[in-house]
C-alpha cells in the first residue's frame, strides 16, 4: 500500500493557514480576498512543479489534472474547499485540499500506474461567509446555480459574487461551458474533519461517511418603528428586535422538541437597525439555519417557525418577510465508494466507523453527478468553525493513506 509525506502534509497545511486575514483571532481566508488569491498562487505553483494542468473555472474553483493513460476514461476528482468562515479554524477545508495535493503528488512521484485522470479541486465559497447560503462553487459546477443566480448572491456590502468573481479576474459568464453533467466525472473523493465529537470520543481514527445532513438557510426581516428610548411608553412600541428576540428562542425550541433526535436549527447572524442605545429598534434581520439528516424535520421546523413568525408580527404590529437564502438537500453517498474506502481502511488496519454528517460538504452537491465518498479525520473535542479546530497529525496521516490508496483503486 502506498503512503503519504507526513512532513509534506505539515508544510503545505502551515503554508495555506498563513494566509489568514485574522492572525491570532483565528484563521479568515474569504473569497475573492488577497489572502485567497495567495492560496491559489500557492496551489498552482505546488501543481505546476509536478506537471499537473492547472485552471480556475470561471467561479473560481481552482482545478489540476494529473493525466491517467486512457484519454476517453472519465477523471476522478478529489479535494475541498479553500474559503474559511469568519475566524474558523486551520483544518475545516483546508484539511482536504491538502490531502488531495498530497495524494496526487504521491501518485505522480511514484509513477503509480492510472487509468482515469485525477483531478484535484479546491472548491470557491463553500462556507457561505461572505455571499451567504454556501456551497456556491459546487452549486455552479453542477448547475444548480445559473449566471443570474450568481447576480442575486450578494455580500454584506451588496457587491454580488458575480462582480466580486469579474473583479478577481474570473469571467463568470462563461459558466455553462465548465457544468459538469453524469459521466463527466467517474467518482469524487472529498477528506474532511469531522468537525463533531463521535470519532474523538470513540478514540476511532476514521470515518467513512455514508451520508450528508440536509440544509436550509433563511432569512426573516421584522419591521416595527423606530422610536425615541426615553419617550415611548412601553405599551407604544413596535420593537423589532423584542420580537426576533421571542423567534429566535422558539428556533431553539422547535429545534430541541418538536422534530426529530437529529433536527438542529441556529440562528447566527443578526442585524438590528439603527443600532442605537437610545433608540426602540426598528427593523432586525436574522438567519436561520435548520438541519437535519431527514427532509421531514428540516420541513417540519421550517414550517413551525414561518407559523412563529407571523403569529409573533401580527401580535406586534410588525411586517415580516421570510427569506430562502440557502438550502441542498440531505443525500447518501455511494455505496460503491463507501466500499472501496472500507476496503482500503481494512488493508490498512484502520479502524472505522460509518456515519453521517452533520455538516454541510460540496460533496453532497456533487452526488447530482458522480459517486461520492468521503473520509473524516476525528475533530479534537470535536471542535469546530473556531480558532482551537485541531486534529492530530497522526489522524490526519491515517486519512491521507485512505484517500491514496482509495483514489488509486479508483483510477485503476
Ligand atoms: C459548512 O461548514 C457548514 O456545514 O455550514
Ligand atoms: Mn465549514
Ligand atoms: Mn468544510
Amino acid at each position: 500500500m502506498l503512503e503519504t509525506n507526513l512532513e509534506r502534509i505539515k508544510h503545505n497545511l502551515e503554508t495555506l493557514s498563513s494566509f489568514n486575514s485574522t492572525p491570532g483571532k483565528g484563521y479568515t481566508r474569504l473569497s475573492f480576498s488577497p489572502e485567497h488569491r495567495k492560496a491559489l498562487d500557492f496551489l498552482s505553483k505546488a501543481c505546476e512543479s509536478m506537471g499537473f494542468e492547472v485552471m480556475i473555472d470561471p467561479v473560481g474553483n481552482f482545478r489540476a489534472k494529473l493525466k491517467g493513460s486512457d484519454p476517453g476514461a472519465p477523471p476522478i476528482m478529489c479535494g475541498s474547499h479553500i474559503d474559511t468562515v469568519l475566524y474558523g479554524g486551520k483544518l475545516d477545508g483546508a484539511a482536504g485540499v491538502v490531502a488531495a495535493l498530497e495524494a496526487l503528488t504521491v501518485i505522480k512521484e511514484q509513477n503509480v500506474p492510472i487509468r482515469h485522470s485525477l483531478e484535484f479541486i479546491a472548491f470557491v465559497e463553500e462556507e457561505g461567509a461572505s455571499f451567504g447560503g454556501g456551497l456556491i462553487g459546487s452549486k455552479a459546477l453542477v448547475g444548480k446555480y445559473t449566471v443570474e443566480d450568481l447576480k442575486n448572491l450578494t455580500n454584506d456590502e451588496g457587491l454580488s459574487f458575480y462582480e466580486a468573481a469579474k473583479n478577481f479576474g474570473l469571467n463568470p459568464d462563461e459558466l455553462e461551458d465548465y457544468v459538469l453533467r453524469k459521466g463527466d466525472v467517474k467518482a469524487l473523493l472529498e477528506l474532511h474533519i469531522e468537525q463533531g465529537n463521535v470519532l474523538y470520543t470513540k478514540s476511532i481514527p476514521l470515518g467513512i461517511v455514508e451520508a450528508i445532513v440536509g440544509i436550509k438557510q433563511l432569512a426573516v426581516t421584522l419591521t416595527g418603528k423606530a422610536n425615541h428610548a426615553g419617550t415611548t411608553p412601553m405599551n407604544l412600541r413596535r420593537d423589532a428586535l423584542v420580537a426576533a428576540s421571542n423567534i429566535i428562542s422558539f428556533v431553539e425550541h422547535c429545534a430541541k422538541h418538536e422534530a426529530f433526535d437529529t433536527t438542529v436549527a441556529t440562528v447566527g447572524k443578526i442585524w438590528c437597525f439603527p443600532n442605537v442605545t437610545n433608540v426602540i429598534p426598528g427593523k432586525v434581520t436574522f438567519t436561520i439555519d435548520i438541519r437535519d439528516i431527514k427532509t421531514e424535520g428540516i420541513q417540519r421546523v421550517e414550517q413551525l417557525i414561518k407559523e412563529e413568525v407571523k403569529r409573533i408580527s401580527d401580535e406586534r404590529g410588525l411586517q415580516y418577510s421570510v427569506n430562502l437564502v440557502g438550502e441542498s438537500d440531505p443525500v447518501k453517498l455511494s455505496e460503491k465508494v463507501v466500499s472501496v474506502i472500507q476496503r482500503v481502511a481494512e488493508k490498512l488496519n484502520v479502524n472505522f466507523l460509518r456515519m453521517n454528517s452533520g455538516a454541510g460538504h460540496d460533496s453532497a452537491l456533487l452526488t447530482e453527478v458522480t459517486d461520492v465518498g468521503m473520509i473524516f479525520v476525528p475533530s479534537i473535542e470535536g471542535i469546530s468553525h473556531a480558532p482551537e479546530e485541531d486534529t492530530e497529525y497522526e489522524d490526519l496521516k491515517t486519512g491521507c493513506d485512505v484517500l491514496l490508496n482509495a483514489l488509486v483503486d479508483l483510477a485503476q
